[in-house]
C-alpha cells in the first residue's frame, strides 16, 4: 500500500531490508520495552511480523500477540515468520487497521509500529484506542522521522534544501495526516489523551563505512523517498548531486572511510 505520496512503506521488500539494517539494535530496544511475560499484545498493522515474531517470544507461552494488517502478502509472511518461532502464542488475521478500537479491549499492550501516518485521523484513532483500553494497559507507538537523518561526507546545506522541497510537499497537505513524516509528532501524542503516564524515547540508529550490499541499498532508498516528493522544488543541481552520490552502481558515498548516516525513530509509551 502506498501512501498519499506514491511511496511504498509497506511492501514486504521493504520492510524486510529494513529490518536487517537495523535488526541487532531493534531487537535489543523491543526488549528494553514494557512488555512482559504473560502479556497480551495487539500487533496493528503488524506487516511481515517483523516485530510480532520477536515479541511472541518476549512474552512466553501464557502470554499471546494477535497481529492484524490489511495486506495478504503481508499477513501470509507473518504466519509464516510467526510459525517458524515454534511459539504457540500468536494468531494472524486480515483486518483493518480500524478494527483495533474494538480489539484493544482485551489486550495490555497495542503496537502501533510505522502505522499511524496510514491512519486518517490519528489524534481520533488515539483518543478511541485509549478510551476503550483498561486501565494499566499500553499502547506503544513508534514512527520514522526522514528529517531526522544525517549523513556525514554530505553537503548540509544541500540535504537541508532536499528536506526542505519535501517539507514544503508535506505541509500542503492535512497536518497530521498522512505522509511520510509522522515521527516528529510521536512525543507530543500524549496530549490526546489523560494518559496515567507517558514516555518518550528517541531510537538513534547508525550506520557507518564499510557499508553492506543492504546498507547501501536502505541508504538509496531512503534519500530515493525523499528525492521523488512530486510537486517538489528541488533543483536539477540538488537532484544530481544525491543520485551522484547515493547511486547503487558507483556513488561515492559508499566509498568514504568517513561516511555515515545516522537515522532516527520516536517512541512513545502511552499508559491508560
Ligand atoms: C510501514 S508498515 C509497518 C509494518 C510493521 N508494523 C513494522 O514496523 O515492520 C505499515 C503497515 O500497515 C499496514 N496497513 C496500512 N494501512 C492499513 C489499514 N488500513 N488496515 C490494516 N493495515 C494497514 C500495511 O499493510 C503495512 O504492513
Amino acid at each position: 500500500m502506498k501512501n498519499s505520496y506514491g511511496h511504498d512503506y509497506t511492501s514486504h521488500d521493504w520492510l524486510t531490508l529494513h529490518f536487517e539494517v537495523k535488526s541487532n539494535e531493534r531487537l535489543i530496544e523491543i526488549s528494553e520495552l514494557p512488555i512482559f511475560k504473560g502479556d497480551r499484545v495487539l500487533d496493528v498493522g503488524c506487516g511481515p511480523g517483523i516485530f510480532g515474531s520477536y515479541i511472541s517470544l518476549l512474552i512466553g507461552n501464557k502470554g499471546h500477540i494477535h497481529c492484524i494488517d490489511h495486506d495478504e502478502k503481508n499477513i501470509i509472511q507473518a504466519q509464516e515468520r510467526l510459525s517458524s518461532t515454534k511459539m504457540t502464542n500468536w494468531s494472524v488475521n486480515r483486518d483493518d487497521l480500524m478494527s483495533a478500537i474494538e480489539l484493544c479491549k482485551i489486550y495490555d499492550v497495542v503496537i502501533l509500529f510505522n502505522v499511524l501516518s496510514y491512519v486518517s485521523n490519528p489524534a481520533k484513532f488515539l483518543k478511541d484506542l485509549s478510551s476503550n483500553m483498561r486501565r494499566g494497559a499500553r499502547i506503544i507507538v513508534k514512527d520514522f522521522d526522514m528529517l531526522s537523518i544525517k549523513f556525514n561526507c554530505i553537503d548540509d546545506l544541500k540535504l537541508s534544501s532536499l528536506i526542505n522541497a519535501s517539507l514544503l510537499c508535506s505541509r500542503d497537505s492535512l497536518s497530521l495526516s498522512c505522509d511520510a513524516f509522522f515521527g516528529r509528532s510521536v512525543p507530543f501524542i500524549y496530549r490526546q489523551h489523560n494518559y496515567a503516564c507517558h514516555n518518550e524515547k528517541i531510537l538513534t540508529h547508525f550506520i557507518s563505512h564499510p557499508f553492506s550490499k543492504s546498507d547501501e541499498l536502505y541508504i538509496f532508498e531512503t534519500v530515493n523517498i525523499l528525492l521523488k516528493q512530486p510537486h517538489s522544488s528541488i533543483d536539477f543541481a540538488t537532484k544530481e548531486y544525491f543520485n551522484s552520490a547515493f547511486n547503487l552502481n558507483n556513488g561515492w558515498f559508499y566509498e568514504k572511510d568517513e561516511a555515515f548516516m545516522i537515522e532516527n525513530e520516536f517512541v512513545s509509551i502511552l499508559t491508560i
